[in-house]
């Protein structure tokens, strides 16, 4: 089974709080995101290989440690996950860039495909799926199907909140993806959004409502 890193830290906790708030501005929600996802960034890479190379400091040669060339990609699930994506481009410069199209049906919560461009030699990369709400779990299991089906091995979701139903579908649908949460809340409300939650990711990060 997939591990689930819920992130215990006083400055995520902190931000995230400032985004649950319904007074926060379209301005300073999409700045909180963007700083929260760096944190995260930090984390979800905790793990990934180094190598040694040898360099010269002003004083010696030395052998150091540089990271080892692993490819890396990072996808946000349109429209909301593009908020998470300048954070994590901070810490992974050279991280490309893929994106997903989803939308969830309004009468049914079902997840809709509208979108799909992924970087070209997406096979050989890691994988991060970026979105900030995980709730039924329909849209992340959908892109992650979407990017298993291109042939990507190694795959990490990374999301601001999540509901307990949508962690478990997406464990279910994808033993093999780690999953990294800012904050994990109460459950789903009849219209499958988050509680205590946010509101809607997307229209808080692009003001369309
Ligand atoms: C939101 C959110 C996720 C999805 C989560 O997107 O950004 O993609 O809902 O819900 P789920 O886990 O039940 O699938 P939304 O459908 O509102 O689209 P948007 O980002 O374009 O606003
Ligand atoms: N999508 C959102 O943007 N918010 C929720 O609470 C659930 C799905």
């Amino acid at each position: 089974m997939s591990k689930v890193v819920v992130f215990d830290h006083p400055l995520i906790t902190h931000k995230v709080t400032l985004m649950r708030d319904y007074r926060t501005f379209n301005k300073d929600f999409r700045d909180l995101l963007e700083e929260i996802s760096m944190l995260m960034t930090y984390e979800v890479t905790r793990d990934l290989p180094l190598e040694e190379v040898e360099i010269e400091t002003p004083i010696c040669k030395t052998k150091q440690k540089i990271l080892a060339g692993r490819q890396i990609g990072v996808v946000p699930i349109l429209r909301a996950g593009l908020g998470m994506v300048n954070g994590f481009l901070k810490i992974v410069p050279a991280a490309k860039v893929g994106h997903i199209g989803v939308y969830r049906d309004p009468e049914t919560s079902k997840p809709i495909e509208y979108y799909c461009k992924l970087p070209v030699d997406v096979e050989q990369r890691d994988i991060v799926v970026v979105d900030p709400m995980l709730a039924t779990g329909g849209s992340a299991i959908m892109a992650i199907n979407f990017i298993k089906e291109h042939g990507v091995k190694n795959i990490k979701f990374m999301c601001l909140i999540a509901a307990p139903e949508g962690i478990e579908a997406l464990q279910k649908a994808h033993p093999d993806v780690d999953i990294y949460i800012a904050a994990k809340d109460e459950r789903l409300n009849e219209h499958n959004y988050i509680v205590p939650g946010l509101g809607d990711a997307g229209d808080r990060i692009f003001g369309t409502k």
